[in-house]
Order: C-alpha cells, then structure tokens, then sequence
C-alpha cells in the first residue's frame, strides 16, 4: 500500500459519517445499477468485455487503484500457479530447472522489445524502487555533489536520496513539477557545476503528469553534454502512457511488473541504455551478476543488465511478468493507450459538471495519463473519502501527497459507468459534508 495511506481502523468520526454515507448519501444512479444486478448499463466494446471477464477484480469492487497494485487478469494467477507446481517437482532437477531458466531471458527479450530498449539493457529487478536504488547508489557521490528531484515524487524516489545526503553529504535539489510548469526551466534553473543526477518521475503518482517524450528527449541532450545521469521513474509509466525507452533519451528507467501491466506483485525491472552499463555502476551483486570469477580475487561482470541481477529468485513470477505483458498485447499497447486517454477526456468532462469538484491532473491531453486526480471542496477529506468509498460501495481510489487530492487511476479495463459512479459518490459524500 502506498505509503500516503492511513490503513488503520475506522475512528468514531468514521463509523458515524461511513453510516450516515451508507444512509443517504449512496449515488442514486449506483444504487439503481446495484438494484439491478449490474454496474454496467452501456454495451461494451467486445475487447473490454472479453479483458474485464478475464480479470476477476471487476467481480469485487469498482477499481480505480492501479497505480498502486494492478489486478492481474486469471491467464497470469494460472501462470504463476502452472510454473511454481512445475518448478517443484524437482528445482534443481535438470527437467525442470532447465525449461525454469528459460523463462528470465525470455522476460528480458520481450521487454526490450515492447518498451524499445537495447536487447542487453533489462535487469530484472521485483519492485521500481529496487531500480531506483540501483540508479541512485550507482555513482561515487561526494560531499556537496548534487541531485535533482521534483516535488510530485513517491517515497521511493525521496528515501535513496535522504539516505545519501546524510551518509556522503549529497545536497538534494527539488524543482516544481506542478501541472503547468516547464520541466526544462526548472531543471535548468537547479543545474550547477555540482549537479550529477537528475531523477524524476516519468508519470507522476501525485498530479498525474507525464513527461513529453520529448520533452525527456531535449532533456536527456542537455544533461549527456554535461555528462549527468539521467533517471526516470517508472512505476506508472508501462503500460499506463506509451514509452520509449530509446526515444525518451534518459539513461535508466525503473518500473515494474505490478501496475499497469497488471503482472504480479514484486516484479519489476531496469533498463539502462547499453553504452551506460559500466557508468551505472553496481553496489550489490552476487552469484549470476558476474561472467567469469575465481577464488584468487579476479571477476568479470555480465556483458549486460543481467548484471544488476543476483542469487535465487521468483522465477515463477517472472513467468507471470511475462504472461502479463503477452496478454495485454493481445488487445495492443496502443488501443489500450487510446482507450485510458479517452476514459480520462471523459473523467475530465465529468468532473465538469461537478460544481464542487476540480481537476487537479494536467487538462492538456500531451500531459495527461490513466492517473486522474480530482481536487475536493477545502471541507472534504481525501483520506476520510477514500475510506468511505472503499467500504460499502466498493470504489477504490487513493489520497495523494496533495490535501484534498483524490486519485482514481484509470485503465483501460475501467468503464464510463465506473466513472460516473465513483466521480457521483465523491460529489454525493462531499455534499453530505461530514467528512472533514
Ligand atoms: C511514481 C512511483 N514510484 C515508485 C513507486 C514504488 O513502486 P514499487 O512498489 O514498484 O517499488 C510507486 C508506487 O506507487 C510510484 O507510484
């Protein structure tokens, strides 16, 4: 769970507004649906309707909590299940241990492929942070060496950094990625003769805005001519907006299996472009980062991302990682890509009829991604919402770093009627107005 979210028990205030919610303030037309059977009143096209049979969560709960855990469709629960009852009847037995190792470079490939990364450039990794610390612990940083971050970053890209100022001195640059501002003056306002790392998030889990591709791309000229890292943040990049990786011009990207691609949870990966491999510099490694080693102090490292790789790992979900990624490519990238932009175009629409709710994500459509985030009347609370919202009616969505920001991040698999419902439930409890 992220790590904005109080997911602690139900306070008195709570229990009394989560009843009275309950009471007289459930979305009519949701009532009506839930009366009926159905959430659904529209046709839906046959592709959403043949992925939302697939993916056992629509069954429980209106979903808009993607960018914190992705559902997985039941192809990549049977992957999972079918490789680890494989595995077991012998891991280290040469039948079956042999087909298992197979299944990694499979994942690297394919990866490259689908997200345009140099066929030796995937580490695969179980989570983005543990990319972002590869990145950040990659250099030898000295006191007063600088790094710039912005302020619409997640934990997981703050930490490394706090970590690294109070061990080695490192001084941390925050440049204001707000929606509206221009990511080039802002890092080029920060720059100095100190600066040596710049990590931001590709898509933002707090405002939603995506970083153009190129925009990325002038960025990355910029920062190479003054030979800076450049690292993006991943997590809610694949899968949610079209990515790159060669095209973005960033020399590492960190992300994972278990958001938008709906893969399972602890998957991840790393990619770096392949002429950075000895500059991205490894702090922990072990058994299979290296190609050659001997016992008198010698050892070469794996030509390739592989390296950032080491010991016994979950080979079943890595299987899993790549049946997700196989599956949402039966309905293309790109439709799926079409369909999250449109679903937010109409969320925005929405919202607009809304006379208490804003929109707070970027409205320009080259900025926008699947993660929408409404901003609440100043007497309404995003945190005591999403409690509300989660209980009863089933809706899940987040709070976000922004007080009274609300997040719904919206795949493709989510429909106009789930829209319509979560958006009139958030304006129903707000109305009530006893949920400060
Ligand atoms: C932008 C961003 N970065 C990093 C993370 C952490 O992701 P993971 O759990 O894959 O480490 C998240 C998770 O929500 C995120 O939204």
């Amino acid at each position: 769970m992220e790590s904005e979210m109080d997911e602690g028990g139900l306070t008195r205030r709570d229990f009394v507004t989560r009843s009275l919610f309950a009471a007289t303030v459930m979305p009519v037309g949701l009532l009506a649906r839930m009366a009926n059977g159905s959430q659904e009143t529209r046709p839906l096209e046959d592709w959403i309707a043949r992925a939302r049979s697939q993916l056992p969560v629509t069954k429980e709960s209106t979903y808009f909590q993607t960018g914190a855990y992705g559902p997985s469709p039941q192809p990549v629960i049977d992957e999972i299940a079918e490789r680890l009852a494989f595995q077991n009847r012998g891991p280290a037995d040469p039948r079956f241990n042999n087909p298992m190792g197979e299944i990694e470079p499979d994942l690297r490939s394919y990866l490259a492929e689908t997200f345009h990364v140099g066929p030796t450039g995937v580490a695969l990794t179980h989570s983005t942070s543990e990319g972002i610390s590869i990145a950040a612990w990659s250099l030898n940083w000295a006191k007063g060496d600088e790094v710039i971050i912005s302020n619409q970053e997640h934990p997981s890209n703050i930490i490394p950094w706090y970590l690294l100022r109070d061990r080695y001195g490192l001084v941390i640059r925050v440049i204001n990625l707000d929606t509206g501002t221009s990511l080039l003056d802002e890092v080029r306002d920060a720059l100095s003769a100190r600066t040596r790392m710049v990590s931001i998030s590709h898509v933002s889990r707090n405002n939603g805005r995506r970083v153009r591709t190129e925009e990325s791309a002038d960025l990355a000229r910029i920062l190479r001519a003054k030979d800076i890292l450049y690292h993006l943040d991943g997590a809610q990049g694949p899968g949610c907006v079209p990515v790159n990786f060669n095209d973005l011009g960033c020399d590492c990207y960190s992300t994972c299996g278990h958001k938008w691609l709906l893969g399972p949870k602890g998957t991840g990966a790393f990619f770096v472009r392949e002429d950075m491999l000895d500059r991205v510099q490894l702090s922990w490694a072990g058994a299979h980062s290296h190609a050659d080693m001997d016992y008198e102090g010698s050892y070469t490292l794996l030509p390739s991302a592989a390296r950032y790789e080491f010991g016994t790992r979950a080979l079943s979900d890595f299987a899993g990682f790549r049946r997700a990624v196989s599956w949402i490519q039966e309905f293309g990238l790109e439709r799926v890509h079409k369909r999250i932009q449109y679903l937010v175009a109409y969320a925005i629409d929405r919202i607009g009829q809304s006379n208490q709710l804003t929109l707070s994500s970027p409205a320009v459509e080259e900025d926008r991604s699947g993660v929408f985030v409404m901003r609440l009347p100043e007497a309404c609370d995003a945190l005591t919402v999403y409690k509300h919202l989660s209980g009863d009616p089933k809706i899940l969505t987040s709070p976000v770093r922004r007080e009274g920001d609300l997040r719904l991040a919206i795949h493709f698999f989510n429909t106009e009627e789930e829209i319509d419902a979560a958006i009139e439930a958030v304006d129903n409890v707000c109305h009530a107005g006893s949920v400060v």
